[in-house]
Order: structure tokens, then sequence, then C-alpha cells
């Protein structure tokens, strides 16, 4: 029997199939060739959730969730947070390759260009309530540039699709420092194009009325690490979202804001805001232990902890939690810190989360240093948005080159009725 392929033997006809076995996978498409008549459908995989499906092809980033490794375009995350500014990386998972000198500068110049919104968006951020939550501004806001940009429309197009790329990666920041400023009442500030990318983020959230903002050049550096640190992790469920929509052909701003939507969600991008809240309810190092058995109990989950691919330690998390003390020395330290130490602490001794292979993901420490940069607990979710802007693009770019790629429509096992004798409603009863 050749090698690479997997022999099954249907018993309710007692046929064998051979099927080709290529990247350790087997394709779909070829258990519909199992079949017990002629007009039999065929086999199909059931798969709740993806949890055991490949949907695509892709060379962005490589996860080893056993050992605990995350590479973006073959290099480790570790090399890149350290070595690295956010740009760099950004260019690196959009075009494959780190750029040089000459190439960074020209990519730093065209974002840096784009990073003023039409008026008119700025009037449609101006008509969100006060209290609106900023992720659900984003969400809005990044889907109502759609209608800015209709040209957008044209996906088929390589360069058409770099503009726009260049224009969300540009814009996501002005977007995000808009909402903050909408929630406290403070007017917007303007992007400063003499500021690098997390700087002027800084400017447009946090100057006030001195002529010119000069960010804190450690909360600068660490925001950039965070930004490395979140830009992208291959099939998440945002990204699914992102290549789905996508998928139809629809332009990449009402698509991102799918994608944005789905990282809202508490159990993806919404758990940075959760575990703050988490660590509030617990309120104390004394109080660890029993929050951990209201959880070992059933009672909610330990938000910041567990993965679906990780069953190690988070790579990401370690990262942050070193960049953490790097920030606290600006900043002073975050008595939260205490209360997660003392949880991670804890839970990795238990055999509850450790059997589960629960360890502390990206989200377990991001939260503490952003509110200790400043950042209130609903902003979170939003600074995961702006980074994964560009894993998402980076995905989405690479989808619709991918020639293997069509629109994405699942199959389903059909658990309802059939063929019922329909009723006029006289003859409904009741
Ligand atoms: C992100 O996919 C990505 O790459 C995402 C992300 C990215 O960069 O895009 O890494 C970002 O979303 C990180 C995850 C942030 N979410 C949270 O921190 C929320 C808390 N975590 C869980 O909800 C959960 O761990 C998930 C959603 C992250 C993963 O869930 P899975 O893979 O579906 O695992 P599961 O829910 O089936 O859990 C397996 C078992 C269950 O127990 P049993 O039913 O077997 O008894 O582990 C338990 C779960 O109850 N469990 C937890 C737990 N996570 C899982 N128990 C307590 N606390 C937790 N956090």
């Amino acid at each position: 029997m050749p090698e690479n392929t997997l022999t099954i033997t249907d018993n309710r006809t007692n046929r064998t199939y051979t099927l080709p076995i290529e990247d350790g996978t087997v394709r779909s498409m070829d258990m519909r060739k199992i079949k017990t008549s002629d007009d039999d459908f065929g086999l199909m995989l059931y798969d709740p959730a993806f949890m055991n499906t490949a949907s695509c092809r892709s060379s962005i980033t490589f996860i080893d969730g056993d050992r605990g490794i995350l590479e973006y375009r073959g290099y480790p995350i570790e090399v890149l947070a350290e070595r690295c500014t956010f740009l760099e990386v950004a260019y690196l998972l959009l075009f494959g390759k780190l750029p040089n000198a000459t190439e960074l500068k020209g990519w730093i110049s065209e974002i840096t260009h784009h990073t003023m919104l039409h008026e008119t968006t700025k009037r449609f951020m101006e008509g969100f309530r006060y209290d609106a939550h900023p992720m659900a501004m984003i969400v809005s806001t990044v889907a109502a540039l759609s209608t800015v940009y209709p040209e957008a429309k044209n996906v088929q197009d390589p360069a058409n699709r770099l503009f726009q790329i260049k224009r969300l990666i540009a814009k996501m920041p002005t977007m995000a420092a808009m909402s903050y400023r909408h929630s406290v009442g403070f007017p917007y500030v303007y992007p400063d194009n003499d500021l690098s990318y997390t700087e002027n983020f800084m400017n447009m959230l946090w100057k006030m009325v001195e002529p010119k903002y000069a960010a804190n050049p450690v909360l600068a550096r660490a925001l950039d690490v965070l930004f490395i640190l979140h830009a992208d992790h291959e099939q998440n469920c945002s990204t699914n979202a992102m290549r789905s929509v996508g998928s139809s052909m629809s332009d990449p701003y009402v698509a991102l804001a799918s994608a944005a939507a789905a990282l809202s969600g508490p159990l993806h991008g919404g758990a940075n805001e959760q575990v703050l809240k988490m660590l509030d309810e617990i309120g104390s190092k004394d109080n660890v232990a029993a929050y951990i058995q209201k959880v070992k109990d059933g009672h909610g989950k330990l938000m910041g902890f567990g993965h679906r691919v990780y069953k190690n330690y988070d790579p990401r998390a370690k990262i942050i939690k070193r960049t953490a003390e790097e920030v606290f020395k600006v900043t002073g330290r975050n008595p939260k810190l205490e209360i997660a130490l003392e949880l991670e602490r804890i839970a990795l001794e238990d055999d509850y989360f450790v059997s589960r292979k629960l360890y502390p993901n990206v989200d377990f420490y991001s939260g503490i240093i952003y509110q200790a940069m400043g950042f209130n607990p609903e902003f979170f979710t939003v600074l995961f948005a702006i980074p994964r802007t560009v894993g998402w693009l980076a995905q989405w770019d690479e989808m619709l080159r991918d020639t293997e790629q069509k629109i994405a429509r699942p199959r389903q096992i059909y658990t309802g009725e059939r063929k019922k004798k329909f009723l006029a409603i006289e003859e409904r009863g009741g």
C-alpha cells in the first residue's frame, strides 16, 4: 500500500477506500466517495467549532501549542518582540520578509500619511452616546469606512487591496483614540506625522493643551511590544470571521468590522477586559483560593486562562509579564499584579487546571499593564484590535491569493422535521 495514505473500510458496504494523506490531513471532499449507493450524498466530517479542521493553507503564523511556540513568517515571537518595531513586524506579516532600511522608511511614511479620517467619519462617531462601548464604536466606524472608500470593493486588484490595507492599519489608532476622547468628552486630537506609530496613538489619546505631545519612551516601547505580540495568531475566531466574510468578495472594511466584532467576545479578545473585572471581584490575594474553588465547582471560568491551541504557557504571556515590570518602573506597580501572580501560582499547582492544560494566555497580564498605563478596561479589546488589524489583513490578502479558496459555506447535519403537512391558520387551533 503506498505510504501517506489512509485505508478505510465502510462496514456498511464492506468496500475499502484508500485516501491520500497530505500535510497531515485528509481532504474532507475525499470522504464524499464513501457512499452506500450511487445516489448517496457521501460521507461528511462533523466538526463543531472546527476543533480539528484545517480551513486553509497559510505561511503567515506558526503555532506549536504543546511546546508554546509562536513564529511570524518563521521568526520566533521572542526575537521580534525584542528586536523590531510594530510597523516592521506589520511589514513582515504582510509581505513575508523583514524590510531593509529603505523599505521600512517608505512603509512608515506610507502608513503615517494615511492616519487622517474623513471629517464625515468624525461626525459619524459623534453620533454615539457618551457611554458607548469603544469596541462597538470601532466595529461600526470601520464598517462605515466602506462608505468613504467605495473603490475598496475591487478586492481582486492586489494594488487596490494594498492601498486599503495601508489605510486600515493607519486609521485604526485614529479611530480608537477618537472613541476614547468621545467617551471622556475631550476634543479630538489630530495625528502628528512627526511621531512614531505608537507615540502618535498616545498623542491622539492623551494630548491636552501642550503645543507638542511628548510620549514617555518606555510606555511607547511597551505599547509597541504589546502590539507586536497581538499582531497575528493564525486561524483564531476573529481571523476565521475575516476570511469567511472576505470569501464572499466583500470589501475589507466590512470584513474587518466582522473580525473586530468576533474579537469583542469575552471568550476571545474581550477576555482582557474580563480579567480585570475578575481581579476586581477577587479584591485581594487572600480571596484567590476561594475564587479558584468557585471556578472548580463550575461557577465561571478563570478569565485569561486556557487556549484552544496552547496546551502549554502562551509565549506571549511570558513576554507581557516581563514588559509589565518595565511599565511599572514608570507608572508604579499595579496592585492587581499581586492578585494575578497568586492566581497563577495556585492554579498552576492545582490538578483541575493542570489536567486540563490551562495556562495563562495573552489576555491574563495584558490588562494589568494597560490599566497601569491609564486605559480603562472597556478599552483593552480596542488595544487588541489595533495590532490584530495587520494579522486580519494579511490573512485576508492570503485568502484572496489562494486559488483553492472559494466562498466559505459549511454543510450541516439536519435534525429538524421533514415534509410536514401545511395547515391554514384557521386550522392551527389555540
Ligand atoms: C484569545 O484562538 C486564538 O488564537 C485566540 C487568541 C488570539 O491571539 O487570537 O489567542 C486570543 O482569545 C485568548 C483566549 C482568551 N479567552 C479567555 O481567556 C477566556 C477564558 N478561556 C476559556 O473560555 C477557554 O479556555 C478558551 C475559550 C480560550 C478555549 O476554550 P476551548 O478550547 O473550547 O476549551 P474548552 O472550553 O472545551 O475547555 C476544556 C475544559 C473544559 O472543562 P471540562 O468540560 O472538560 O470539565 O477546560 C475548562 C472547560 O470548562 N476550561 C476552563 C477554562 N478554559 C477551559 N476552566 C476554567 N477556566 C478557564 N479559563
